[in-house]
């Protein structure tokens, strides 16, 4: 980076004027009511890879079910993943469920209280424990996210490098670059207000440079060159949604059928979705709907049939334990995203889903 261009003065301002932007134009989020250190990795957490507003909507439901660590600890893999259900990237409920209970074994429940420290706790990167260290713990260490790097590359005029293409050098001098720039008094606010701009005014396509604080710093001004983005790929695929009539205590009421992936593979294990069918080709009078997907890179191209129970042996592919669910208990469970989009779609879902677990549906799952 070189320290040229960035003295003392110049540090200060952008400081100054970031930081009373954020002051007035911050987004009021849940999680920014708390310094809790646990509340505040659960938002850090489920924030990565994940839009703002869908964070939101489930942050505070997932909160309500696990209003500590140590609830969250004393949870079922089940449970959690199906508070996770629609937020994707499972792994990353199944390395909080984890970590959390290392913590309640080892710490009494009580997290570290520096970067250093969370660092070392498995299922804890170099993002989460600064944003955890310095929000919750005011410990002044850089935060550098995807936002971030985008900002800051585009004060300096850098190209944001791929990985292969000098890539590692950018993100260096980035690092080192946060690290000078975050201020030791409000680091959290600091660290938040700097990815607040990126997600907000410093966007990928068409920067709000008109209103944006640090403007008048920025060397480029505008979008920036960047490595070309990888293609979505496309696939098609097509589930059975079945549905019958069953009878519970007497009282009638509907059944839909659910596969478990298996625990061995590598997407998406233990969580509940739609039987798969054998022809991805769906006749027009059976074709219920079609859903696209996306997950990662992938487009997902998904044709829903209705199947009848006795044709259910003949129309899908075994792949997983599977179950007659009540409909009334399939959105407490952790179903797919995809499986929780079509359910949903189809008005199969009975709201009120996270909370209405309870133990007695844990036991049947
Ligand atoms: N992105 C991830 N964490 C964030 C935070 N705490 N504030 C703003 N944007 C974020």
């Amino acid at each position: 980076m070189g320290k040229r261009g960035w003295e003392a003065e110049k540090i200060a301002r952008v400081r100054g004027r970031l930081l009373a932007w954020y002051e007035r134009c911050r987004r009021d989020l849940p999680w920014r009511r708390s310094l809790n250190p646990y509340a505040i990795w659960v938002s850090e957490i489920m924030l990565q890879q994940t839009r703002v507003a869908v964070v939101v909507e489930r942050y505070q439901a997932f909160m309500a079910l696990f209003p500590t660590l140590l609830s969250l600890a004393l949870a079922t893999e089940q449970e959690v993943l199906a508070a996770w259900s629609g937020l994707g990237y499972y792994r990353r409920a199944r390395m909080l469920h984890k970590t959390a209970q290392f913590v309640a074994d080892h710490d009494q429940g009580n997290l570290p209280r520096t970067a250093e420290e969370l660092r070392l706790l498995p299922g804890i990167g170099a993002y989460t424990a600064a944003a955890v260290a310095s929000i919750a713990y005011g410990e002044p260490v850089a935060v550098v996210d995807g936002n971030v790097e985008r900002v800051l590359c585009r004060m300096e005029g850098w190209k944001a490098g791929s990985r292969a293409g000098g890539g590692n050098a950018v993100r260096r001098k980035i690092e080192e670059l946060a690290a000078r720039l975050v201020d030791p008094l409000r680091p959290g606010d600091f660290n938040q207000a700097l990815m607040e701009l990126g997600a907000t005014l410093c966007v990928p396509r068409n920067p709000q440079c008109l209103v944006c604080p640090l403007a008048a710093d920025c060397k480029t001004q505008g979008e920036h060159d960047t490595a070309p983005r990888p293609r979505m790929q496309s696939r098609e695929v097509a589930h059975a949604l079945s549905v019958r009539s069953g009878l519970l205590s007497g009282q009638a009421h509907r059944e839909v059928l659910l596969e478990q992936r298996p625990a061995s593979l590598t997407v998406m294990p233990g969580l509940w979705e739609l039987p798969s069918l054998r022809e991805s080709a769906v006749p027009d009078e059976a074709l219920r709907m079609t859903v696209r997907h996306a997950i990662m890179q992938v487009n997902f191209y998904v044709r829903i049939r209705t199947v009848f129970e006795d044709d259910v042996e003949a129309l899908t592919v075994p792949g997983g334990d599977r179950r007659w669910v009540p409909l009334q208990d399939a959105a407490g469970m952790a179903l797919t995203g995809l499986a929780r989009k079509v359910l949903s779609r189809a008005h199969l879902l009975v709201a009120a889903p996270l909370d209405a677990m309870t133990p007695q549906d844990e036991e049947e799952l």
